[in-house]
């Protein structure tokens, strides 16, 4: 359930009609709904509350530090993949204590951020990156506790891009490395093996890929112990699927269930990080219509968001909703490209789409766009970054402002032999 819907003609975001938020900021903009995005967290909390656990919220999907401080006043910590999302996460003050972070390619400096924040774990991908840690927190002389993200090679029958846990993949690491490795830690100084961590995919619309990456976790963990090591947290990602179209995604409670069966015996805290679950459809992008082009059997409408403000669609052929901020569901349909101005052929929102009869000037919102948004654009073709907008109850907030032609050259200079 979302707080998207058309009241009277018009789509309004909680009790804020789109039309207002767009007078003031211009399109595009991304929309989000704070109703929506509380209660997705709740809901998602609410399913483990059988069993101790902690929702660190994967802040890839949508780093507004507004968007992360709702989830760190609910109670959330973050799952974080760069020093940059650490930057972000203690910017939102979540707790460091309730930050998890995994990613191949974390450098030295990343590292030595983390050890110094103390934060809850780092969850460990390969060999090189456990040295590299000894390394630093011996010479910092900080303890540090970590995992080991280890690859359990399961299709979890998603998109190839988003597949994470299979052996071909770069995450993560095989079963019989993770044994050796987490012996090598076992007398460390500083090493503090304390969890044990996987992730296998995204947008996953079953639970068996979930269930299999539990058991084989659970069997490692039966394996730690029986060496003495004393794992507290049980960290199973993050990857649940949600509705684009018509995928029926498992409810967070389904979900829930299943895990809770599978490690309630287990005297450990379980770790989520969920994303797109928690702010996928909380978000829309909202763009106008600027040119209505025809060519023999084809119609383009192009708008003025693009690929650089949401490249799903570009990028994994993925579908949002479409459709008008006035409500023309009764209206003839069309079938038509949604394009942008930029200038690729991958330029596109959407192909071949059936959608009622619009104008150029009128606004169309595509939906499910708060996860992997906002947070994957960029400024190509030199198209300053739309602004973000979160709306509680009657009332609207700038989270983020448009970027000027400043920003866009911001860093950058003209060496004195260039200059005239
Ligand atoms: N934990 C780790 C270690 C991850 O790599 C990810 C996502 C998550 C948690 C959160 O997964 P979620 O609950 O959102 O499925 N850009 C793609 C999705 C890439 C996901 C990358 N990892 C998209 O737009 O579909």
């Amino acid at each position: 359930m979302h707080y998207f819907e058309y009241r009277e003609g018009h789509l309004y975001c909680e009790s804020v009609p789109i039309r207002e938020i767009i007078e003031k900021t211009k399109t595009p903009v991304y929309v989000y709904s704070y109703r929506t995005l509380e209660r997705h967290y709740q809901v998602f909390d609410r399913a483990f509350k059988k069993i101790p656990h902690l929702i660190c919220y994967s802040c890839k999907a949508n780093s507004n530090i507004a968007v992360m401080s709702i989830f760190r006043n609910l109670g959330g910590g973050a799952d974080i993949v760069s020093g940059g999302e650490l930057y972000r996460a203690l910017k939102a003050n979540i707790p460091a204590d309730k930050i998890v972070y995994s990613g191949v390619g974390k450098t030295d400096e990343e590292l030595k951020s983390a050890i110094n924040a103390n934060i809850l774990m780092i969850n460990i991908e390969s060999e090189g990156e456990l040295d590299a840690i000894a390394r630093i927190s011996s010479r910092l002389k900080r303890e540090v506790r970590v995992s080991i993200r280890v690859n359990p090679q399961i299709d979890p029958k998603t998109h190839p891009y988003i597949t994470t846990g299979l052996k071909k993949n770069k995450f993560g690491i095989i079963w019989e490395d993770a044994l050796r490795l987490y012996k090598k830690m076992k007398n460390h100084k500083y090493l503090k093996p304390v969890g044990i961590s996987s992730h296998i995919g995204s947008q996953i619309l079953e639970l068996s890929p979930f269930l299999d990456a539990v058991r084989s976790l659970k069997d490692m963990l039966h394996e730690l112990k029986s060496l003495g090591l004393e794992i507290k947290y049980f960290d199973i990602g993050g990857g649940l699927g949600i509705t684009y179209k018509d995928e029926k995604a498992p409810h967070p409670e389904e979900y829930g269930d299943v895990i809770i069966n599978e490690i309630k015996d287990l005297d450990v805290t379980l770790i989520l990080e969920p994303g797109r679950v928690i702010v996928g459809n909380s978000g829309i992008l909202v763009t106008k219509v600027l040119y209505i082009k025809e060519v023999p059997g084809k119609m383009f409408l192009i708008v003025d968001a693009a690929m650089n403000d949401l490249i799903r669609p570009s990028l994994y052929s993925a579908y949002h909703e479409i459709a008008p901020i006035i409500d023309k569901r009764d209206f003839k349909r069309k079938k038509v490209d949604i394009v942008g101005p930029i200038c690729e052929s991958g330029d596109f929102f959407a192909k071949d789409r059936l959608l009622p009869e619009v104008d150029a000037g009128e606004f169309i919102a595509l939906y499910s766009a708060g996860a992997y948004g906002f947070s994957m654009s960029s400024n190509y073709n030199s198209r300053p970054r739309p602004p973000e907008v979160l709306v509680k109850d009657d009332k609207f907030f700038v989270i983020r402002k448009r970027e000027t032609k400043m920003d866009l050259i911001k860093g950058e200079s003209i060496p004195d032999f260039l200059r005239v």
